[in-house]
């Protein structure tokens, strides 16, 4: 999968993600957005094209990509909402539609999503459903968007009732992945988008856990074959699970490992207490306690997970929240199915089952 381009010193790695007509291919290395002009021109023909991206990200990057656009003679203009899980809502995205109108945007045009996984989300559900369809390429800049969020196509906004409750299912044309954004991103968020990784290595991947374990001071020195590696890794695996689900009806959910009660926690919180990865840190210590309790996995499989967890700084128990309160949540989680909970819980590093069998009993012995 390695690949020299034709500027020497920058060698990326290429991940296709095969779906049949809504194929394409995740672009990872180096400096990739001063060149990001010359990779859309062999997508797509000089266009209209709107970058969506945030005010944080607009500062650091917007420009860059857009001359590097107008270079090949696209007819680009950006347009920047205000940072923040909370403008991810349907009135951002009339606003980004009131922008496409303005740009004269048609089904020929082009969609560039740049920034973190909040932008990703509503720049994709707008360009999902502008004329029926215009198409899209993710340029993530936070580590969670670039490990998770920009690949799969799962695309939405925020109810007032639930989370990611309006949205569809777009792929992007492209993904592109320039590690070098990593630099300027809050530490914390790096931090918090690191569980994801390590989520994966837990459900699919024992070699990424434990290049994580080993490497991790390297990671977080955002050494770039570190990055380039882990983030390789991620997207593979996203990539290959979307592959055989791309529309959640059974695998796919194997990548809410550590989110039952991640989830919960959030929702208890009011999303303001955890950054969603610290959620997720939590609920991936539960659930491995939970198989170990029901004597799926031996107890070194729950023991490494958390030791790792604890080495980012991130929370692994609450003791706050009353059990009762936890569980009365996940019930109402929308991934109950028939009112059964489920569970993604690992057997070792690397391999995880979806079980319906967890007692409220065994719930309970781990949140005590
Ligand atoms: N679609 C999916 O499959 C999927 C999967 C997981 C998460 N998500 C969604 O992703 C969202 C979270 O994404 P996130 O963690 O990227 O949050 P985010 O988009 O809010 O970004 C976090 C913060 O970092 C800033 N930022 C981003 N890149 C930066 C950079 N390179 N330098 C400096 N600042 C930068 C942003 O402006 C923001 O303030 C949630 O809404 C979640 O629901 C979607
Ligand atoms: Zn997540």
């Amino acid at each position: 999968m390695r690949y020299i381009s034709q500027y020497p010193d920058i060698i990326m790695n290429k991940i296709p993600v095969n779906l049949g007509e809504r194929s394409y291919q995740i672009t990872i290395g180096k400096n990739i957005l001063s060149q990001l002009g010359d990779f859309i021109i062999r997508l797509t023909k000089p266009c209209k094209t709107l970058i969506i991206t945030d005010k944080n990200v607009n500062a650091l990057y917007a420009d860059i990509v857009s001359k590097g656009l107008a270079a090949h003679k696209f007819d680009v203009k950006v347009v920047s909402m205000e940072p923040g899980e909370e403008k991810k809502t349907l009135s951002t995205v009339e606003v980004l539609y009131d922008a496409f109108f303005d740009h004269g945007m048609d089904r020929k045009s082009l969609v560039i999503a740049l920034g973190g996984g909040v932008v990703g989300d509503v720049a994709g559900f707008a360009a999902s459903t502008f004329m029926r369809g215009v198409p899209f390429v993710q340029v993530p800049t936070s580590l969670l968007a670039q490990v998770d969020s920009s690949v799969g196509g799962k695309v939405g906004v925020n109810h007032p009732r639930g989370k990611n409750m309006i949205g569809s299912f777009y792929q992007p044309i492209a993904v592109f992945i320039d590690t070098v954004t990593l630099s300027t991103l809050p530490r914390a968020e790096l931090l918090a988008g690191m569980v994801e990784v390590i989520k994966y290595g837990v459900i699919r991947d024992a070699s990424l856990f434990d290049y994580v374990e080993k490497s991790l001071p390297k990671i977080l020195e955002l050494n770039d074959d570190a990055l380039k590696t882990i983030i390789s890794k991620s997207c593979n695996i996203k990539a290959r699970v979307v592959e055989e689900d791309e529309r959640e009806a059974g695998l796919r959910a194997i990548l809410n490992y550590g989110h039952t009660i991640g989830h919960a926690l959030e929702a208890l919180t009011e999303y303001k207490k955890y950054r969603h990865g610290e959620a997720v840190a939590i609920g991936m210590a539960y659930a491995s306690k939970m198989a170990v309790i029901m004597g799926l996995a031996d107890e070194t499989v729950s023991m490494r997970q958390i030791s790792l967890l604890k080495r980012l700084g991130m929370p692994t128990e609450n003791r706050e929240i009353k059990p009762d309160d936890i569980i009365n949540t996940l019930y109402l989680d929308k991934k109950t199915l028939g009112g059964r909970l489920r569970f993604i819980l690992p057997t070792k590093i690397g391999e995880v089952i979806i079980s319906d069998k967890v007692t409220e009993e065994v719930i309970r012995r781990t949140l005590e």
